[in-house]
Parts: structure tokens; sequence; C-alpha cells
């Protein structure tokens, strides 16, 4: 219709463990969809170039001690000052590529030992994705490919937990892509749900809050 220029861009989320391959998906989908002439841009939480990203980052480089909760809460805050960003880009048609988002933010705390629910209530009225692409891999698979760095996480029985936590959280938006495959197979599994999900958008779904 003629009124595309009015209609809004989609809310994708890749999710999975660390080393699940989600950065580099990101970033394929990104030339993909830009190079069919979509307004498109990536983003990741955390994002680590504000004042609480920096907070964050130096607790993931085991550099500063935090409480559980308060970590958790600065990884909320982190969403939270983009919110406003989130919805005005998303509103004047731009489609936004999250890599990571509530959800590690749930999965990743609860698999501490935080109550699940106190864990989702600083998430709420977060902008809803309209898909979440979850990368789905086992621990021990994401091990062995090698290159956990020197991150606070990134330890094979911690992932575990946070597979398990992850496995609680999905619902109607997600899609599950099993992240063994060849890269260009997860790929094209990944843009044809991308592609379907921002002609929805477009065609004027609306956005919504956390949590549905
Ligand atoms: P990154 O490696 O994708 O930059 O993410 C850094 C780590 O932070 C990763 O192990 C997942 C974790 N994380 C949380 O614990 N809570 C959150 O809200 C987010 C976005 C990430």
């Amino acid at each position: 219709n003629n009124h595309s220029s009015d209609s809004r861009g989609a809310l994708i989320v890749l999710e999975g463990l660390d080393r699940c391959g989600k950065t580099s998906q990101s970033s394929r989908l990104l030339q993909y969809l830009e190079g069919l002439g979509h307004a498109v841009e990536s983003w990741r939480f955390p994002d680590r170039t504000t004042s609480v990203g920096q907070m964050i980052s130096s607790y993931l480089a085991n550099k500063s001690h935090l409480d559980d909760h308060t970590i958790h809460l600065l990884f909320s805050a982190n969403r939270w000052e983009k919110r406003s960003l989130m919805e005005s880009k998303l509103k004047s048609g731009t489609t936004l590529i999250i890599d990571r988002y509530s959800y590690s933010g749930v999965a990743f705390s609860s698999a501490k030992g935080l109550d699940m629910k106190w864990c989702k209530s600083p998430e709420m009225g977060l902008l809803a994705p309209d898909l979440v692409l979850y990368l789905d891999i086992s621990p021990e698979k994401a091990a062995e490919r090698g290159g956990y760095g020197e991150e606070r996480y990134e330890q094979l029985e911690f992932q575990k937990k946070v597979a398990q936590s992850y496995k609680m959280l999905s619902d109607a938006s997600w899609k599950i892509i099993d992240a063994t495959l060849p890269i260009e197979d997860v790929e094209k599994q990944l843009t044809e749900t991308v592609l379907d999900c921002v002609a929805t958008c477009r065609k004027g779904k609306p956005l919504l809050e956390l949590w549905l």
C-alpha cells in the first residue's frame, strides 16, 4: 500500500547461550536486510558505551564486584536508557536487530538463583520484541566452540543453568533455531522468519510492551 512510509519497523531479538553464534548472525542479518533496501540497525545489550554500560562491562570483566540484584537492575537500566530511542526508531520505520535483551537479563540472573518473577519485574514496560530468534545449542557444544573468554559467565556449569532458565521463558514470539547447523543454513532459516516478521509489522502489527 502507499502508506508504507508510515509503517513501523520490526523489533527482532537474538538470544542464546554464550558462543551460540548470535553476534555473527546478527551482522549477517543486518547486511541481508540492508541489501534488500530496508532501513535497519543492529544493536546489542549490554550497551557498553553508556555510563551504566561501563559499570556492567567492568563487572563482567571481574574488575568489580556487585550484589546479584544490583547488577540485575543495572542490566535492566541499560535497556531502559535506550527505550525511547528504540521506540522512535521503530515508529519511524527502522527495523532493529538486537543481540540480547530482557530474556538474557532474566535467564542469567535467575540462573544464579534469583527469583524469576523478581527478575522479570524491572523489564515490565520495555518494548516487546516482535520476534525472538533463539539460537539453540547445548552448553557442551557451545563450550567446544572454544573461545570462552575471561568473562564472568563463560563457564560450562553456569551456562547449563542459563539454558534451563531460557527454556522457561519462551513464548509465542520465539522461534527456536538449531544453532549447530552450518552457518549458512542457520542464516537461511533466520532470513525467512525475519522477512515475514518485517512484513507483518509493516502492515500495522501493534507495538506492545513486556511481558506478553
Ligand atoms: P555479551 O557477551 O553478549 O556482550 O553479553 C555479556 C554477558 O552479559 C553475557 O554473558 C550475557 C550477560 N547478560 C546478562 O547477564 N544480563 C543481561 O541483561 C544481558 C543483556 C546480558
